[in-house]
């Protein structure tokens, strides 16, 4: 897939994590669905993908990267998100998050966002500890 583009071929990749409905309440001025609203999905998504892997089940966001929206989502479609981790740190893990929308008036899948979030695994005073590599 290239920046802002979606090729015909182009499908989900990773785990799906979440799967949600977009709702009148988080549209933007134009009627579209808000950006913000989809990155809280994707960090949300992210995030049950990165406790998995944090000894005490609790994983903050240090960095967001690449982000990228490529197609806007309508009230009513169905957004799912993925994720997959891409690489494994000491305490910390970048997970590539991607969500699509389903519209069922046009039978559509189409790729919404793509980006890569880093988690750090903290214990319960917050501070980062060491992940672990198999779950
Ligand atoms: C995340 C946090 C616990 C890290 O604490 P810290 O004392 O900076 O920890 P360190 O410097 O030891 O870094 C820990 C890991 O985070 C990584 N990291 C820190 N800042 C980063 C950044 N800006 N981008 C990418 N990775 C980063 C480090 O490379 C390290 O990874 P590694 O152990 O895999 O090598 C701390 O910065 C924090 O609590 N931030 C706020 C998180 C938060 O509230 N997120 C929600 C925002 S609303």
């Amino acid at each position: 897939m290239k920046n802002n583009t979606q090729d015909k071929h182009d499908a989900p990749s990773g785990e799906l994590v979440m799967r949600t409905l977009a709702m009148p309440g988080d549209t933007n001025a134009n009627g579209d669905i808000f950006g913000g609203w989809v990155l809280s999905q994707m960090d949300l998504g992210g995030a049950i993908l990165a406790k998995i892997y944090s000894p005490y089940g609790r994983a903050v966001t240090v960095a967001i990267e690449s982000m990228a929206f490529i197609n806007p989502v309508k009230v009513g479609g169905v957004v799912s998100t993925y994720a997959k981790v891409v690489h494994f740190g000491n305490t910390s893990l970048k997970i590539e998050v991607e969500t699509w929308v389903y519209d069922h008036y046009t039978l559509e899948l189409k790729r919404v966002t793509n980006g890569v979030f880093t988690y750090v695994a903290i214990d319960d005073h917050g501070k980062p500890v060491a992940i672990k590599k198999k779950i």
